[in-house]
């Protein structure tokens, strides 16, 4: 199948060559990073990164719909992230309740799906009830599914899921012989999810930060300096289209 990017300008090779250069990134997830950088720089309090980085993923997950992704993963609170300062970490465990707020009758207008990843039991009581709202609100959307990285870690994700791969051998749920790679990858939050095509960080750091171990091993990855408070549409198109020119060989030739 052979799309073209909605807004497409600064073409610079031929999409149309081959169907694979040409296709569109299924699932996309982003390291939103840079907040705090951003806020420094005009002497403001971290936190005012944290609120202009809100409108973002607003904008983003817009152009995400647009441009036809079927899955948006948005890193929004890590594990490591409960070190930060308390007042920082209560400013963005209180987010998704204020986006949701906000931007719930504009994500229902699109037709888009929140779903969340990560260790919830641990989140506030406000965080979860509106995020949970939420969920059961837009379940039926079937347009881009917008995925909520809350509280993840993806080596707690991974030694959970061995836990429960134990507990179930131990009850013969499960047979050690059927315990394969896809077998494997149903015990984590990402079960049912197809695995991130493009994974992309803002802020010009290189790193993964615990983000996805599993599902990244065939990514393709795309870093900018740009600070997440700046990422713009154009910016992730830059992106899609960076994507697109991409040949994925899966260790093949
Ligand atoms: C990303 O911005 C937001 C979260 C990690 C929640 P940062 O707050 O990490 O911003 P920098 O990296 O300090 O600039
Ligand atoms: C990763 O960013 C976590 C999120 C974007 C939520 P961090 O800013 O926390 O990562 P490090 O500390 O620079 O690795
Ligand atoms: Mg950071």
């Amino acid at each position: 199948m052979s799309m073209r990017l909605p807004f497409f300008n600064n073409k610079k090779t031929k999409l149309n060559e081959t169907p694979e250069l040409d296709t569109i990134p299924k699932h996309v997830a982003i390291i939103m990073d840079g907040n705090g950088r951003w806020a420094k720089k005009r002497g403001l309090p971290r936190v005012a990164g944290h609120k202009e980085g809100m409108d973002v993923v607003r904008q983003i997950a817009k152009a995400a719909s647009k441009c036809q992704v079927e899955i948006l993963t948005l890193y929004a609170f890590s594990t490591e992230n409960w070190r930060r300062p308390k007042s920082e970490v209560d400013y963005l465990l209180r987010l998704p309740k204020e986006f949701l707020h906000i931007y719930l009758p504009e994500l229902m207008e699109n037709n888009i799906k929140i779903e969340t990843m990560g260790y919830v039991d641990m989140l506030p009581d406000h965080t979860k009830e509106a995020v949970d709202y939420a969920k059961e609100k837009t379940k039926d959307n079937d347009g881009l599914i917008l995925n909520f990285a809350l509280n993840y870690g993806s080596r707690f994700e991974i030694l959970q899921a061995v836990k429960q791969i134990i507990t179930d051998m131990e009850n013969d749920e499960l047979s050690f012989d059927k315990l394969d790679e896809q077998r494997f990858s149903e015990y984590l939050y990402t079960t049912g999810l197809a695995e991130p095509d493009l994974l992309i960080r803002t802020s010009g750091e290189k790193r993964l930060s615990n983000f996805m171990l599993w599902q990244i091993a065939y990514s393709e990855f795309w870093f900018t300096d740009v600070l997440w408070p700046d990422f713009k549409e154009e910016t992730f198109v830059q992106a899609l289209d960076d994507y697109q020119q991409r040949k994925r060989r899966y260790g093949g030739v």
